[in-house]
């Protein structure tokens, strides 16, 4: 039997500066036989190590369609995504996965699609707004929030003009602070709720993002009247194992890793507050 533990090496293909301290990594695993074996649904993360610094979690941000390479989007906040962002073209990294569980999709045909993303939350959004739009005939309406904390914190800013230009997709975004180029809204992603309508009996939220912002999504979707399993978010714990055998990642009765990280309000409501 395979060592789940043991990751397989992948290559740092490129690497795209989304803003002062996030990068993108696209990457292709060593072994061509690994990367043609290498399928994953949107919402799934990976283990990445760093070698001799540590592994730490991260969402896949490509589109599951896109075999050649896949892609991940990293905030340098701590030890092992600072030795990560000192990564070169070229280099070397660890790659176990993909883990968890994903977003429902094809359950979703024929439904208004509302997404909302809270700045490093677009990435896991990206693994699933890509392959959904290019299904765009499945779903109905469909609207991308988008909250940052300045114009500068926003990443896939040339995605974002894309998608701002398409006319079958709502785009809106916000930033929590301007700076003097910026013409757009300004406040907390919410803020956006008021510009948008919503039909409550026939939409499916997905949202990603920092936990309090991801809190106030959550409340005001439920009062807009979205049923409870339309609700969909990820959630984040500390991880170490990422395949339920460490019991890091618990909450209550729930392994973030294996039972997530995509869960509905349905399933949040039944876990301990925390
Ligand atoms: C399922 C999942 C998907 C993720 N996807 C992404 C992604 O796409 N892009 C991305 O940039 N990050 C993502 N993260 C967060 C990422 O795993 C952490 O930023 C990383 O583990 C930090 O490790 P470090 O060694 O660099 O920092 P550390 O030195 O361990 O910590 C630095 C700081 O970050 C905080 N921190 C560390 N880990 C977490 C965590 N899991 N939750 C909250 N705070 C934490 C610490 O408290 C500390 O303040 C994801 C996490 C999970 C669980
Ligand atoms: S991280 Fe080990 S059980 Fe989830």
């Amino acid at each position: 039997m395979a060592n789940i533990y043991l990751p397989d090496i992948a290559v740092i293909k490129d690497i795209i500066q989304e803003t002062s301290d996030t990068k993108t990594f696209v990457l292709r695993f060593k072994n061509p036989k690994v990367q043609k074996n290498f399928r994953f649904k949107s919402g799934q993360f990976v283990e990445v190590s760093v070698f001799g610094v540590g592994e730490v979690p991260i969402g896949i941000s490509s589109s599951p369609t896109e075999k050649k390479n896949f892609e991940i989007t990293v905030r340098a906040v701590g030890s092992v995504t600072n030795a990560l962002h000192q990564k070169k073209v070229g280099d070397e990294i660890g790659i176990r996965g993909p883990l968890g569980n994903n977003f429902p999709i094809d359950e979703m045909k024929d439904k208004k699609i509302l997404i909302i993303g809270g700045g490093i939350g677009l990435p896991p959004l990206r693994s699933l707004i890509l392959p959904m739009l290019e299904k765009r005939g499945k779903f109905k309406k469909f609207t991308i929030l988008y909250g940052a904390r300045t114009p500068d914190d926003r990443v896939y800013k040339n995605l974002l003009k894309k998608w701002n230009e398409k006319r079958d997709v709502e785009f809106l975004e916000t930033v929590d602070v301007a700076d003097n180029g910026w013409t757009g809204n300004v406040g907390v992603v919410i803020t956006l709720f008021e510009k948008i309508e919503i039909d409550p009996q026939d939409t499916v939220a997905y949202t990603c993002g920092p936990p309090i912002m991801i809190e106030f999504v959550i409340q005001e979707l439920l009062s807009i009247g979205l049923p409870d399993d339309m609700i969909i978010s990820t959630l984040e714990r500390y991880m170490k194992c990422g395949v339920g055998k460490c019991g890091h990642c618990a909450i209550g009765h729930k392994y973030v890793c294996i039972d997530g990280p995509v869960f509905s309000f349905k399933d949040i409501k039944t876990l301990p507050e925390e």
